[in-house]
């Protein structure tokens, strides 16, 4: 399992990163809207999918992230049943169970900081929020605190799971990052060798000031973080496109791309084109034009939705039956994937162009007369992707993050070695076409 602990100096918040290896799913929990850019990088250089984004209560001392992540990625946002946030999607119970991968994240309900707080229990690690910090409680003087349930919750709920249970809690305030369960049981002052009226009698005596935002972070957090004033991606969509009827609007490529992971993509070509040579936007559905109004009939109407297809005509049409049906918020691919492609945007696609077996010798050859070596003698022959590797490293500082021009200098290097071996050049240019789209995708 994937895991990071990120922290938020401005607030002393805690967010965590957690995300399955194998099939990239993640999920933050307590994230900070002030920090969703660095979450949102940290996302996708390590080639994670975003699945939820949760909190662990409605904060009084920052404001979420999850609203922002949700119109961003698509994912779906959690807390607590009893946190009072309707905007969440998911109002989670005690006992429910998430999955990311093969990774299963437990609800605890453990309310006493505020009437809804809930501790995510992930294997060996419990993410606790306020209700259990290194060796400290939230406090239970405000959003309908209470000592006792604290005090239930924690002995109760969290001091049951195993003693080496690492807690990870949602802040700290003297330089601690985890501790552990046990830990806790021995050495937390406010709980260790103290009865429940001792926990209440204690709590009642802090005398703390209130956090400094709690009045913009409740009502904030109560509408999942977003302010209702901010611009929305369908603002977005629109400042990148043109009205082209009362149906639609016409979107660019580059306006389509700013928003990839954060709209609904629907490519209404056939079947068979959506994995041809052009492929289809990352991320995007397919739905034929001739079945849209029956896959439809289940969308959100009010959500934005971008049709795409191969040249924008049939996208058109698509609108025309989605403003029939009640969609608010229809943006038609300008010119459709010819545009697409065009733009050098990445495309996904299952398709091969046919001899590719051909070019790999000739890949294969230009490999050896860059690395300056003979066939080996023994060993596994390396793969295409081993020898795109040596390729770019002749060509360029770094594979892992080529520059656009080291990427044109390797794919000439390949062109000037197919042409030479004598492959007819329509088809070294439609796989050198198919490779630079697959590895522009890395730039
Ligand atoms: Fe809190």
């Amino acid at each position: 399992m994937i895991f990071r602990q990120l922290f938020d100096y401005e607030t002393w918040t805690y967010t965590y990163l957690l995300a399955d290896e194998q099939t990239r799913e993640a999920v933050l929990v307590d994230s900070v809207k002030e920090q969703v850019e660095r979450d949102l990088k940290l996302l996708s250089e390590l080639e994670l999918k975003l699945k939820y984004a949760l909190d662990t209560h409605v904060h009084a001392d920052h404001i979420t992230g999850a609203g922002l992540l949700r119109e961003r990625t698509g994912c779906q946002t959690g807390l607590s049943e009893y946190g009072g946030a309707h905007c969440a999607d998911l109002n989670l119970q005690e006992d429910d169970e998430l999955t990311i991968g093969s990774t299963r994240i437990r609800v605890l309900s453990t309310p006493g900081h505020t009437n809804g707080c809930a501790s995510y229990l992930v294997g060996d690690r419990v993410f606790t929020g306020d209700a259990l910090l290194v060796r400290g409680t939230g406090r239970t003087d405000f959003q309908q605190g209470d000592a006792g349930r604290l005090y239930d919750s924690i002995t109760a709920r969290l001091f049951t799971l195993p003693d080496d249970t690492r807690v990870y809690p949602g802040h700290d305030y003297k330089g601690h990052e985890t501790t552990t369960i046990g830990e806790e049981k021995r050495h937390n002052p406010r709980l260790a060798g103290k009865s429940r009226d001792q926990f209440i009698e204690i709590m009642s005596n802090l005398k703390l000031a209130h956090p400094k935002k709690i009045q913009e972070a409740v009502p904030a957090n109560l509408q999942c973080g977003l302010d209702r004033n901010e611009p929305r991606i369908v603002d977005h969509l629109i400042e990148s496109s043109l009205t082209a009827s009362e149906g639609h609007r016409e979107l660019s490529p580059e306006g389509l791309r700013r928003q990839l992971g954060s709209v609904r993509i629907v490519d209404v070509r056939e079947p068979s084109e959506f994995n041809d040579s052009l492929g289809h936007v990352p991320g995007s559905e397919l739905a034929p034009v001739g079945t849209l109004s029956q896959a439809a009939q289940g969308w959100d109407r009010e959500a934005p939705l971008v049709l795409v297809c191969r040249s924008g005509r049939r996208g058109v049409a698509g609108a025309q039956t989605l403003q029939g049906m009640g969609f608010k918020h229809l943006f038609n691919l300008t010119g459709g994937m010819l545009a697409w492609d065009k733009s050098g945007f990445p495309a996904e696609t299952d398709h091969k162009p046919a001899g590719l077996e051909n070019l790999r010798d000739e890949i294969f050859a230009c490999y050896l007369q860059m690395n300056g070596s003979a066939i080996p003698d023994e060993g596994p022959m390396p793969n295409l992707e081993e020898m795109f590797r040596c390729c770019f490293e002749q060509a360029d500082a770094s594979f892992e993050k080529p520059t656009a021009e080291g990427l044109d200098a390797v794919l000439n290097r390949l062109r000037d070695q197919a042409v030479a071996a004598g492959l007819p050049g329509d088809q070294v240019e439609e796989h050198l076409s198919h490779f630079r789209k697959q590895l522009v995708r890395r730039i």
